[in-house]
């Protein structure tokens, strides 16, 4: 995957608006250095980050009214990065507009809301694609491009994991209530990250729980959660994370991995230090990314890493350019939450669940067996 754009194809800059000025940022900063993307305009309900952003990248083009920006017709596609649980509403304004969608992750956090965001892309006809920034990250591009070489050869197992000392996230207004679910909004990256290899997830078991820490910082909901799953053809695969504890030094591991075994080698993506490591025939290579350290974490240190979502908008971009749909789109983005919320039911029953029939108790069944 290319850090810059490359003008393989003629294109003509899209027009973009961005929802929610928190992560927003890392979109905004992508565009603006992207020259597939002009930023058009930017929403929150709170002034003050409006007024931080403009300050920060001298923007002038700021409101707190999402109708405002929905009916500005320089704005052709909408990044959502309103917390978790609004964005089934906001990706259905923004397609009922019009408007193509770049959501981040997670997709949403209800099957209950899959049908109507469903209808909403088939009426509109416009491309929708879901942030998943980590395939978008060096390490994990490059695993995803080596393993695609075959070299490596049949999957025998994956594991994917996401554990991070996330205690300050829970300044955010929004971390404290119900409604938000580490389960979704930090577990998205390893279980898209295993999905990608293994689409077919057909069961998982698992555990959850909230710890003491996440339990006295006020949080609701569980933070530490360990997962096996089954894949239709019964290759086994594990996701886990933890989010209000410390993790291990990064000499000795990375924050977020994806481990392929397969037949003929193994690999390694590491988020930290942008590594990845792999084994095949005689070989055993280590390769670093440090050169791109400055792309892809352009402030906040580590916490935020705006070349990732250049690399996925720029991506968008020249999906919506060759007419292709970009990746991944609905229907892979509502079997991922299907699937979180297997987990979810699976923790909350302690019997493992079955994808099928979850997705068959919401109408969507179809989605299993339709090509992307
Ligand atoms: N790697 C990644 O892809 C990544 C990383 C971090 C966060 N995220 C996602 O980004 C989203 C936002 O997270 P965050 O950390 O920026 O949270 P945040 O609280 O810092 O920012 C959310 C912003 O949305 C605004 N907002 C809330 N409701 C709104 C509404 N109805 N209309 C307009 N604006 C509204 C808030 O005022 C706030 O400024 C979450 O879904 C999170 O999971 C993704």
């Amino acid at each position: 995957m290319p850090r810059r754009p490359n003008n393989e194809l003629s294109m003509k800059r899209l027009g973009l608006g961005v929802l929610g000025l928190g992560e927003g940022r890392s979109i905004i900063s992508g565009a603006l250095n992207s020259e597939f993307w002009e930023v058009v305009q930017l929403c929150d309900l709170n002034e003050a980050v409006g007024r931080e952003r403009c300050h920060e990248f001298n923007l002038d083009c700021f409101t707190t009214s999402l109708a405002e920006l929905l009916a500005n017709p320089r704005v052709e596609v909408v990044g959502i990065y309103t917390p978790d649980h609004l964005h089934a509403e906001h990706v259905v304004r923004a397609l009922n507009a019009g408007k193509h969608v770049i959501c981040t992750k997670p997709f949403f956090d209800d099957l209950a809301q899959a049908k109507s965001i469903l209808a909403a892309q088939q009426a509109s006809g416009k491309a929708v694609m879901v942030g998943q920034s980590s395939r978008f990250f060096a390490p994990f591009a490059r695993q995803r491009k080596h393993f695609e070489t075959g070299a490596f050869g049949d999957i025998i197992t994956v594991e994917a994991y996401y554990n991070a000392d996330h205690r300050w996230f829970l300044s955010k207004p929004w971390a404290k209530k119900d409604a938000f679910k580490w389960l979704y909004g930090g577990l998205s990256h390893p279980v898209d990250l295993v999905r990608w290899y293994l689409p077919d997830i057909a069961e998982v078991m698992g555990y959850s729980s909230l710890s003491k820490n996440g339990r006295e910082l006020g949080l609701k909901n569980a933070d530490t959660f360990q997962f096996i799953y089954k894949s239709a053809s019964g290759i086994p695969a594990r996701v886990s994370g933890t989010y209000t504890s410390p993790v291990i030094p990064l000499e000795r591991d990375s924050n977020m991995s994806c481990i392929l075994r397969c037949a003929n080698g193994a690999s390694q993506g590491d988020y930290y230090d942008l590594r990845y490591a792999w084994k095949l025939g005689g070989q055993s290579v280590v390769e670093t990314f440090e050169d791109a350290d400055d792309y892809f974490f352009r402030f906040g240190g580590h916490s935020h890493h705006a070349g990732e979502y250049q690399n996925y908008i720029e991506y968008f971009a020249r999906c919506l350019a060759r007419q292709e749909a970009p990746q991944p789109g609905v229907r892979e983005g509502i079997i991922t939450v299907a699937l979180m919320q297997a987990m979810e039911e699976s923790c909350a029953t302690g019997q493992p669940v079955k994808l099928a029939g979850l997705l068959a108790r919401h109408g969507l069944e179809h989605l299993l067996t339709e090509g992307a």
